[in-house]
């Protein structure tokens, strides 16, 4: 028996929007101080709306399987709806991720994070979701979203 349930497995050997991204708008990497893994976010932004979502990472299963469905999750949205989804939205579209992989999702919610930042940096844009965000910050975030 797998650790993984079905969606999760579903979304580790199929992702969703994996892959490198031509002319993104904007673009954040987040970095795992846990494992050492990396996850790159790559948006296509049109009237403030994310139009198109990419990810790649040199994360495990669950950070493959919590981006593949975060791009699907925020594409459409404004940027300030997919500002307010965390990792424990990631967690919950997945149907769950046991215990220690919890972190994983953070890179998907972190780099989502930066590159709305940097993107909101560069058009002198205020969002709600932004208010104190750091973007050096490092990822002890996780372990407040999962308890
Ligand atoms: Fe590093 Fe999952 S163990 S992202």
């Amino acid at each position: 028996m797998s650790m993984f349930n079905e969606k999760v497995m579903d979304h580790f050997m199929n992702p969703r929007n994996a892959g490198e991204m031509e002319n993104p708008d904007a673009v954040g990497s987040f970095g795992s101080p846990v494992c050492g893994d990396m996850m790159e976010i790559a948006l296509k932004i049109e009237n403030d709306v994310i139009v198109d979502a990419k990810f790649r990472t040199f994360g495990c299963g669950s950070a493959i399987a919590s981006s593949s469905v975060a791009t699907e999750m925020i594409k459409g949205k404004t940027l300030e709806e997919a500002l307010a989804y965390t990792n424990q939205n990631f967690v919950d579209e997945l149907g769950g991720l046991p215990a220690p992989k919890v972190h994983c999702s953070m890179l998907a919610e972190q780099a989502i994070r930066l590159a709305i930042y940097n993107y909101a940096q560069e058009h002198g844009l205020t969002l709600k979701g932004l208010e104190g965000f750091d973007p050096n910050q490092e990822m002890d975030a996780c372990h407040v979203h999962h308890e």
